[in-house]
């Protein structure tokens, strides 16, 4: 059978929430219209030029059976966990938090800046591995590879593979794409993506076609749009009179239950009970 292109399944409009201590975000999921497209379980866009926005941060607070993806475009946020790690990630640059079993982190905006852009992605960790040892990659901007495409196609590439070249975000349990994609005006991006694997894209940047291919002229949509496909073989993507920047995201399906509390994802109601009791006996962090 020749490549199935993937189709769009749902284009689900970003909602406006506060989180932390008091941050405005726009928010794709969990949301009213999409709870998680598994083993994706939130997709949250800072970006603000008001500070009142976003000064308040994300102070102290713990993790428990997830990932967080944090990937900065503008501004500058600085960390500080009970691993010991601390640094700041700023524009470019991508933190990826494996907090297995428990993780107490804060992400705090630093003050000097008149602008703060990026988003924040939790991965779901399957069963197994929701008590392992948490881990911390931090990858500076400049070991991003940045591949040109064809036509004036750029790409990032974070976690997966272009061309034979792959992203330095390795060795992850959802085997995860992660790529920051910008197409020209009447330009085209083809990327193939594992059968049964989730896809999104999440266009923040202008307008383009998604989901064509196949004899269809995909679905139009302008920034910002959370897009989740259908199943296929690959994602295509065309601009006619505006360029399109989108973050392509793929990842295996755990296709376990989930309970989800605040910053802890596990897969029991007693598993949420125990990091609760885990929490309030100061034993959460191993
Ligand atoms: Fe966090």
């Amino acid at each position: 059978m020749d490549p199935q292109p993937r189709k769009v399944r749902q284009v689900v409009e970003p909602q406006t929430v506060m989180e932390g201590a008091g941050v405005r975000l726009k928010r794709s999921f969990p949301t009213g219209v999409l709870d998680y497209p598994d083993p994706f379980l939130l997709f949250d866009h800072f970006g603000s030029e008001n500070p009142d926005d976003y000064m308040a941060g994300f102070p102290l607070h713990p993790h428990r059976g997830i990932e967080t993806v944090t990937y900065v475009l503008a501004g500058r946020v600085r960390h500080g966990d009970t691993l010991g790690n601390s640094g700041t990630i700023g524009p470019g640059d991508v933190q990826w938090m494996t907090s297995g079993g428990g993780i107490m982190h804060e992400e705090m905006p630093e003050s000097d800046q008149d602008r703060m852009e990026g988003f924040q992605l939790w991965v779901n960790l399957p069963a197994s591995l929701k008590m392992s040892q948490p881990r911390y990659q931090e990858i500076p901007s400049d070991t991003i590879p940045k591949i040109d495409g064809e036509g004036g196609v750029t790409i990032r590439i974070i976690a997966g593979m272009v061309n034979g070249v792959g992203g330095p975000v390795t060795e992850i349990a959802a085997d995860p794409v992660y790529m920051d994609v910008s197409v020209p005006a009447n330009g085209s991006f083809r990327h193939s993506i594992q059968r049964g694997h989730s896809a999104l894209a999440y266009v923040f940047d202008g307008e383009g076609s998604f989901g064509v291919g196949d004899g269809g002229n995909g679905e139009r949509v302008g920034a910002p749009k959370m897009l989740v496909f259908d199943d296929g073989d690959y994602v295509e993507i065309h601009t006619s009179g505006q360029p399109v920047r989108f973050l392509l995201m793929s990842g295996k399906p755990s296709h376990e239950p989930i309970v989800r509390y605040g910053p802890f994802v596990m897969n029991t109601q007693a598993e949420i009970q125990q990091a609760l009791r885990d929490l309030r006996d100061g034993t959460f962090v191993r």
